[in-house]
């Protein structure tokens, strides 16, 4: 090589080492060395400051001027490459690729419609999700064992030598221990008919109304939903674009039309406790509603959500007990036994439809967390299980009484006609009182009540003017199962301080 070939390598390398000087490492900063370099050149090609065929400095120089181990230059060399923002030609120079201004214009593009557009659906930071007085359908989470459940955990964890990480397609339906020890428990307490093979492990209830609306509707069917009802069965009859029949609820429960004409699909009840009213559904409804289905062939599906909740008298057996022809498809849930988080719930399938259930989940989730279900065999085989639920009868039970007395005191115009069990108590309203206006209130005193009302599907699609609708009565729905009783007793004087509309 001459002289002045030499001269003009030395003067382009200075000059390349001069365009880097504008970089800046922060030891300090919990961002890693390689990461701060790397968004760092990726800021040069963006702003413009190096542009496509420009050359980057040799991994030795870029190193030495930074005071970094050359590995670090190595590296983020190799990252920008990878991510096609360098490319690296003849004896391993590197330069700006030829794909880094399109590169630029995605980035500039992608970081535009991220600052314009947040879904107002995106949760805040921070911020409790305790409920608060009187929230319905709230386990008190204080009263759940986590040591026992942490020690059943990693005894699981332990004794399964690490099968438990594994992917486990076959077990697309649940942990075949956790299927075996609910189906003897669901037999025997509330007399459910059903082989282990039957009941499908969930992830919460909720995802197994989604897959029944999924597996058994086609848009137009007609389903028969309660009214007021659990607005998330609402939610996957409407996602299937079912045709929702809206069925008043009295005294005895809902008000069954005559299957065999109806041409309905599927029919949802709540019949242990109807939701949210919390009235049961009368023996002489129960019948009908089996013996209509298996005349029609009309599925029902049975969301026994609560029923373990009953003071002073046994749980009332299961409708899908009194079921001869396979009609009932019984779901349930541990959100309310043992806590919401845990995302697990089930169904106990008719023999016809385990196999298109499953197909389906399989799609959907492939199979559900085995750690959980492991431990909570364990739970159900050791008896905790039975020990928390005899736990929280007695401090539900106590807390139910607490509100009780604590709001009859006040002569407030709430009529509570349905206080055998359960983890809400519905006060309904006369007539000429507003629920949504007296919900709202208590809004704003800190308080959760929600409005009979809004349980309502008519309501909520304006097929019914809430105030002459007469499917639903107004009325308020206090959860009291995760207040201590000094908590709920206050919480009824803000309610009596508030007053109602
Ligand atoms: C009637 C009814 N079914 C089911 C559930 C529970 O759903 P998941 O198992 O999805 O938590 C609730 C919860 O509030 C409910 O009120």
């Amino acid at each position: 090589m001459n002289p002045e070939t030499i001269d003009a390598e030395v003067a382009d390398r200075r000059a390349r080492r001069r365009r880097f000087k504008l970089l800046f490492l922060d030891r300090e900063s919990r961002m890693s060395l390689q990461a701060q370099l790397t968004t760092q050149i990726k800021e040069m090609i963006r702003s413009g400051h190096l542009a496509s065929g420009d050359r980057l400095p040799s991994t030795r120089d870029l190193a030495a001027d930074l005071r970094v181990s050359r590995n670090t230059v190595v590296y983020t060399y190799d990252r920008l490459i990878s991510e096609g923002y360098l490319q690296s030609r003849m004896r391993s120079r590197i330069y700006v690729a030829d794909t880094a201004p399109a590169l630029q214009r995605a980035e500039r593009e992608r970081g535009r419609r991220q600052t314009i557009r947040v879904p107002a659906s995106v949760p805040a930071a921070g911020g409790s999700n305790a409920p608060v007085p009187f929230r319905p359908c709230q386990p008190d989470v204080q009263l759940f064992p986590l040591d026992m459940w942490n020690l059943l955990r990693n005894r699981a964890l332990r004794t399964s030598h690490r099968s438990l990480l594994h992917y486990n397609s076959a077990a697309v339906l649940g942990l075949r221990e956790l299927r075996e020890n609910l189906a003897t428990y669901l037999r025997e307490s509330r007399g459910v008919r059903c082989e282990w093979w039957q009941v499908a492990i969930t992830t919460g209830s909720q995802q197994a109304l989604y897959l029944l609306a999924r597996i058994l509707l086609q848009a137009g069917d007609r389903v028969y939903m309660e009214d007021p009802g659990y607005q998330g069965a609402v939610g996957a009859w409407r996602a299937a674009n079912a045709d929702i029949h809206y069925l008043p609820v009295d005294a005895e429960g809902v008000v069954i039309p005559a299957l065999a004409d109806s041409a309905a699909k599927l029919v949802y009840v709540t019949p242990s406790r109807q939701f949210p009213t919390g009235v049961s559904l009368s023996l002489s409804r129960r019948l009908a509603l089996v013996n209509g289905a298996a005349d029609s062939a009309t599925w029902i599906v049975e969301d026994d959500y609560d029923s373990e909740f009953r003071y002073g008298a046994a749980p009332l057996p299961s409708l899908q007990s009194f079921d001869v022809s396979g009609r009932v498809i019984y779901i349930g849930t541990f959100s309310k036994l043992l806590f919401p988080a845990l995302r697990l719930g089930f169904a106990v399938l008719p023999v016809p439809l385990v196999e298109r259930f499953q197909e389906l989940k399989s799609v959907v989730d492939d199979h559900g967390p085995m750690i959980d279900q492991a431990t909570l065999a364990a739970f159900l085989d050791t008896g905790a299980f039975y020990s928390h639920i005899r736990r929280c009868r007695r401090a539900y039970a106590e807390r139910q009484r607490s509100f009780l007395e604590a709001i009859q005191k006040h002569g407030l115009p709430l009529e509570f006609r349905y206080t055998d069990g359960g983890m809400n108590l519905t006060g309904f309203l006369p007539a000429d009182y507003d629920d949504f206006e007296s919900s709202a209130r208590f809004r704003r005193a800190g308080l959760d009540v929600p409005a009979l009302s809004s349980y309502s599907g008519r309501v909520a699609e304006r097929r019914a003017d809430r105030f002459s609708g007469n499917h639903c009565e107004r009325g308020l729905v206090f959860g009291f199962t995760a207040f201590t009783p000094d908590r709920i007793r206050r919480g009824v004087e803000t309610v009596v301080r508030t007053g109602l509309r």
